[in-house]
């Protein structure tokens, strides 16, 4: 039916098309975590330098716990949003204190990690872990909400919860990290914010929004 076509098509595209980015050559669920915590608000291109040279200096979970505050910052200048690099150390010491240094497995444990929201922790637990779990963005929504005809505004914090449960049918039990990766991949490169271009898109048959040719006006994003 339409959701296995929507798994098997995007898989299948992300495997031939996607970026080689460092971060996908590694499965350790801290350098995702990494990864993940620089892109929630900053460029592809701007954070692959930044993810070397961090990773270089904050090898291990255990390397980062211990590592002087100052030293982490100074590695994160430039990036700018410095709560998020104070979140993501104090999460290691948790990390480090709570859970023997291993990065946990289980949605409800990672989740009381500090720095780690619903979305870093269904990033984690599918791309490092293989677990069947949304991740779901603004890259993502916007996808979701073209692709199955969702009218709900985006600006809405209820929104993403929502979104989530649709996450939650749609990913696959089977590769749910390239299927993951291929949503956050559509969204960057093909499903984009203004001017889709749906004649390159792996999923347009399965489109409802460009079925009836309404892409262009989906999102709903209302200001506030
Ligand atoms: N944006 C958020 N997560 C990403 C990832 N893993 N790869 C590329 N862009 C992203
Ligand atoms: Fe987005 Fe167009 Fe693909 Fe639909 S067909 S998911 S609107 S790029």
């Amino acid at each position: 039916e339409r959701i296995l076509c929507i798994q098997k098509q995007l898989i299948d595209w992300y495997e031939k098309n996607h970026r080689k980015l460092p971060w996908r050559e590694t499965r350790d669920p801290y350098h995702i975590w990494v990864s993940e915590v620089m892109l929630q608000q900053t460029r592809v291109d701007t954070v692959i330098p930044y993810f070397l040279n961090f990773i270089g200096k904050f090898p291990t979970i255990e390397v980062l716990a211990q590592a002087h505050e100052e030293e982490v910052l100074k590695a994160w200048e430039g990036l700018g949003y410095y709560s998020r690099v104070r979140n993501l150390q104090r999460g290691a010491k948790v990390v480090m204190s709570q859970y023997g240094g291993l990065v946990p497995k289980e949605l409800q444990e990672i989740k009381k990690i500090p720095g780690i929201g619903p979305y870093t922790a269904g990033a984690i637990l599918s791309i490092a872990y293989d677990k069947a779990v949304p991740a779901v963005d603004g890259n993502v929504m916007r996808v979701f909400s073209r692709l199955f005809c969702i009218d709900y505004d985006i600006s809405d914090g209820k929104t993403r919860r929502e979104m989530e449960q649709i996450g939650n049918v749609v990913v696959p039990e089977e590769n749910p990290s390239f299927f993951n990766q291929g949503l956050m991949e559509l969204g960057a490169l093909i499903c984009t914010p203004l001017s889709p271009k749906c004649i390159a898109c792996p999923v347009y048959g399965q489109c409802r929004a460009a079925q009836k040719g309404i892409q262009n006006e989906l999102p709903i994003k209302k200001k506030k």
